[in-house]
Order: C-alpha cells, then structure tokens, then sequence
C-alpha cells in the first residue's frame, strides 16, 4: 500500500473526531472519501499531512492544544505521523486545502513557484508550470493578479497548479467542489481525472457523492469519525442502509 492509516484516532480536547480510522490508498487509485459535514474528513487529511500533530505541538499548554493522536500513517512504507509537516510535504505528500490557501499578497504564478522550491532544474520547473497553464489556462490568463484578489474556484485550481508544481507524488485534495458552478464543477473533476489518468495518486474528500463517485476508483464513507463503509461505487450504492443513512440518496 502506498498510503495505509490503521486505527487512527484523533481527539480534540473533549471530542473525539477520529475513531479507529483505517484507510489505504495504492499507487495509482483514486480513492474517494465521502461523508457529511462535520464527519472529520479534513480533520483526516489534516493529521495525514501533518497539519494536526504541528497543532498540537505549538499550542501546546494551551486549550487547544489539548490534542491526541493514536495510530499510525504510513507512506510509501515509512511511518509518518510523527514526522513533521514540511517534510511529509517534501516527500510527495501534498495536501489542497478546500478553497486553496494561497499567499494573498503574492501573483498567482509566484504561488505556482513557491510550490517548486524543492527543486533547482529550471527545465522541470519550467515544464511543470507549463503543465499546470494547459490544464488551467485561467491561472495562465491571471498570472499576475495578486491571489487575495482571486476567486473561490481560481484559488482551488491554484491549489491543485501548486501541488503540481511540488510534483507532488499524492495529492490529498479537500472538497474541490466547494463554491464553484455547476459548469466549473464539471471542469475541474475532469482535470482531477486527466491529472489521475497521468499517475497521480490521489485521495479526495468530497461532499458531492456523485461527482466523487463517477472519478474515484474505490470509496470510503466516514459517519462522525467512524469508517462505515467502504467499497466501489456499484457496491456502495447497491447497499441499501448505507445509501440512505449516510449518502442520502
Ligand atoms: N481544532 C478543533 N477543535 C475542536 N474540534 C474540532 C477542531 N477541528 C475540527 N473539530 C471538530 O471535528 C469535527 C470534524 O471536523 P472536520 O472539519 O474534520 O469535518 P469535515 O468532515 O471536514 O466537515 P465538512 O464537510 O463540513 O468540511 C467537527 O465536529 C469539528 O467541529
Ligand atoms: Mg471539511
């Protein structure tokens, strides 16, 4: 498995938001994860990256700092969830937060940079942002607008254009959908399924079942920090308590 998570757990200082979570991505799939709000989707993609545990650690003393973390995540082979956020994201492992999370006081095609400063080979660096204008020419279009100024679906596709440019090895990306046209919608999930079609490896949260469904190679369905289902789309569908208690179809 390229990514597993076995029983992970996470609480924040009262309420426990993960529950023996266990979850694995291989090379290649796009895996799906799909559940309501509040269900500790980004909460999961969170502690994968790093995100939670860094939490922790610098609020420590404090209220919210009073954080747990069981279990382990394992990537490409090596444990990872006590390994600290930037190099979780050196190795491969590139989170898209929902509704990107750019530099606002920077261009777009400097935020597209800043995702490659790992790397020193211009012609790759080059490359890659070519790649990433042909597959949003919107991002090549405006790249020079200051990216506080950008909108809600361009700050998504910045996000995905900067994991790219970090040739990201698996892209956790959360809630794409969120905020765009039903027109952009279309759009950007046939770019994630182009960019999966390349050999990307990734893990998606979304909210809506069916786009997630229609791309994803194999489901997980997360109810109030528990895995409860878990399977392709035709199997998902085809049971009946979980299409109706937790996709509400
Ligand atoms: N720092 C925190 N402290 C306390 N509770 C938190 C914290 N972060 C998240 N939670 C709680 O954990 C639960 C899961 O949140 P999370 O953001 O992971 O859900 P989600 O599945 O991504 O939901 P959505 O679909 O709305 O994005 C929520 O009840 C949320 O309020
Ligand atoms: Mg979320």
């Amino acid at each position: 498995m390229y990514l597993e998570i076995k029983n992970l757990s996470v609480h924040y200082d009262t309420a426990q938001v993960l529950n023996k979570v266990n979850l694995s991505v291989e090379k290649g799939e796009l895996v799906s994860l799909v559940g309501p709000n509040g269900a500790g989707k980004t909460t999961l993609l969170r502690t994968i990256s790093g995100l939670v545990n860094w939490e922790k650690e610098t609020l420590k003393g404090t209220k919210l700092g009073r954080i747990t973390i069981d279990g382990e995540v394992i990537f490409d082979g090596e444990r990872i969830d006590t390994t600290r956020a930037h190099k979780i994201a050196a190795k491969g492992l590139v989170l898209c937060p929902e509704r990107g999370k750019p530099f606002r006081e920077m261009t777009i095609k400097e935020n597209l940079m800043a995702g490659s400063y790992l790397y020193r080979d211009k012609t790759d660096i080059k490359q890659n942002l070519e790649k990433v204008y042909s597959l949003f020419p919107v991002l090549k279009e405006r790249e020079t607008q200051i990216s506080g100024t950008i909108s809600g679906g361009e700050r998504t596709m910045l996000a995905i254009g900067r994991a790219l440019m970090s040739q990201a090895r698996l892209m956790l990306v959360d809630e794409p959908s969120t905020g765009l046209s039903p027109l952009l919608r279309d759009e950007l999930f046939k770019r994630l399924e182009e960019i999966h079609g390349q050999g990307l490896t990734i893990l998606l949260v979304e909210q809506d079942v069916g786009y997630a469904f229609e791309i994803a190679t194999r489901n997980y369905v997360i109810s109030n920090g528990h895995i409860v289902g878990e399977g392709t789309a035709k199997e998902l569908l085809a049971d009946e308590m979980i299409r109706k208690a937790y996709l509400g179809l």
